[in-house]
């Protein structure tokens, strides 16, 4: 075990054994902290609205400085990753194969190992824009759905000469099953993910597709976490 003490519990936990995928509810109290640095961002961000393109990823790689486009919380933050590391801890007793993952780095014990959040950033995404396929560094990455501004039902009938209708607002990670075909699972993501928390295996890849029915934002919290010797 990474760190001590007991198993934590978390509200609404959802497993996915076979991709590795966690769930659960955010530490109410946590989630209002982080909620309140991720509105507390929109002015800057609505500052740069001229400078946006519609794949964030692009954004994030072309030469415009980050903090036209991302935060960090601030308040919030010692608060957020206290639970980030007891949610780790949780996943890693989940899934006892991610201490596999482990050997890779160059901690010979796992009991010299410990976790750490690596960074975080606050994402704001318009309508029409999207995050296409990528991966993490580190060993476990996390998203937090902080305002969501559609209901499910919004999103129906929207882009309905589109291939991809059926994934409006969606949150897709994609992989291959042991007969290497590539597999997909989708979050259907709305109002109501908001509070959750999903922590899945950094290198897993994923993206997250445009929303059209609300010109508010859709902000989620992300980040990785690492593993170092202590
Ligand atoms: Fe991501």
């Amino acid at each position: 075990m990474l760190l001590k003490g007991n198993k934590p519990q978390y509200n609404n936990e959802l497993i996915d054994y076979q991709t590795g995928i966690y769930m659960a509810d955010l530490n109410p109290f946590v989630f209002q902290m982080l909620k309140k640095d991720a509105i507390g961002g929109i002015d800057k961000i609505v500052e740069s609205s001229g400078k946006r393109k519609h794949d964030l990823l692009k954004m994030f790689e072309d030469d415009i400085p980050k903090e036209l486009f991302f935060t960090e919380p601030t308040t919030s933050r010692k608060a957020f990753e206290a639970e980030l590391l007891k949610l780790s801890q949780t996943y890693i007793e989940t899934f006892p194969d991610i201490e596999a993952e482990l050997l890779i780095s160059d901690i010979d014990e796992f009991s010299q190992a410990e976790l750490y959040v690596e960074r975080l950033w606050i994402n704001y995404q318009r309508p029409t824009e999207f995050l296409p396929l990528h991966l993490h560094t580190g060993l476990l990455s996390f998203v937090v759905w902080t305002q969501v501004p559609y209901s499910f039902d919004d999103q129906l009938g929207m882009q309905a000469y589109s291939a991809s209708k059926d994934r409006v607002g969606k949150f897709e990670f994609v992989f291959s099953n042991s007969l290497g075909a590539i597999r997909t699972l989708d979050l259907p993501v709305d109002k109501s993910f908001e509070g959750r928390i999903c922590v899945f295996p950094a290198k897993m890849y994923h993206q997250v597709y445009p929303f059209y029915q609300s010109d508010d934002f859709r902000i989620t919290v992300s980040g990785n976490i690492r593993v170092r010797k202590k």
